[in-house]
């Protein structure tokens, strides 16, 4: 959905991170087992958030480094979740990514969730980014498309469990951040109801 949340709503959500990331800093996941630092910086927000390190990957109740539970997911991220998801049950996660100028994204699939019938609802703040999206297979073929400031995508159904990733951020593309660089969110059922 490009341009779904407008330049007000985008300004709005960027001070709750604000607050949200002086209570919960974004860290450099590594990648299980080998070690290798991640580009882009994570945080989360909600009852469970999203981490990796040499253990692997997982949903926790708490922040890594502080030990804290999570920010809550703001409200109107939640009224976001209500509006496009078509699931009937609260987003326990919300994973906050943010990209640097360098930063960029491996292709994966979403699948330490529970629940994959709830889809996840992706918002984008900031630079634009060059988001690859692929089939349910790795190695099959992809395409990309242009996720720019307060477009929101919602990988559900047949798009659910298929690989995506972020090629590279275009800086200088939005003057939402003071210092450039992009954020994603992306909201998640984690459990099953
Ligand atoms: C992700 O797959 O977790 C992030 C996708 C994005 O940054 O748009
Ligand atoms: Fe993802």
């Amino acid at each position: 959905m490009p341009g779904h949340l407008g330049p007000e709503a985008q300004r709005q959500l960027v001070e709750t991170l604000r607050t949200a990331v002086a209570a919960a800093p974004l860290v450099i996941p590594v990648m299980p087992r080998t070690g290798r630092p991640f580009t882009v910086r994570m945080t989360n927000l909600g009852p469970l958030g999203w981490v990796s390190d040499r253990a692997g990957y997982r949903y926790q109740p708490t922040h890594p480094e502080t030990g804290k539970p999570w920010p809550p997911i703001p409200d109107p991220l939640l009224r976001l979740w209500r509006e496009v998801s078509g699931y009937p049950q609260e987003p326990e996660a919300c994973l906050v990514n943010f990209y640097n100028g360098g930063a960029r994204m491996g292709l994966h699939r979403d699948e330490d969730e529970e629940d994959f019938a709830a889809p996840v609802l992706s918002v984008s703040l900031g630079d634009t980014a060059v988001f690859r999206m692929g089939g349910p297979e790795r190695g099959g073929r992809t395409e990309t498309l242009k996720l720019a400031s307060g477009d929101v995508l919602v990988m559900g159904g047949a798009s659910r469990l298929c690989y995506h990733g972020i090629d590279r951020v275009l800086p200088g593309t939005s003057s939402l951040l003071k210092d450039g660089g992009r954020i994603n969110l992306t909201l998640r059922r984690v459990t099953r109801p």
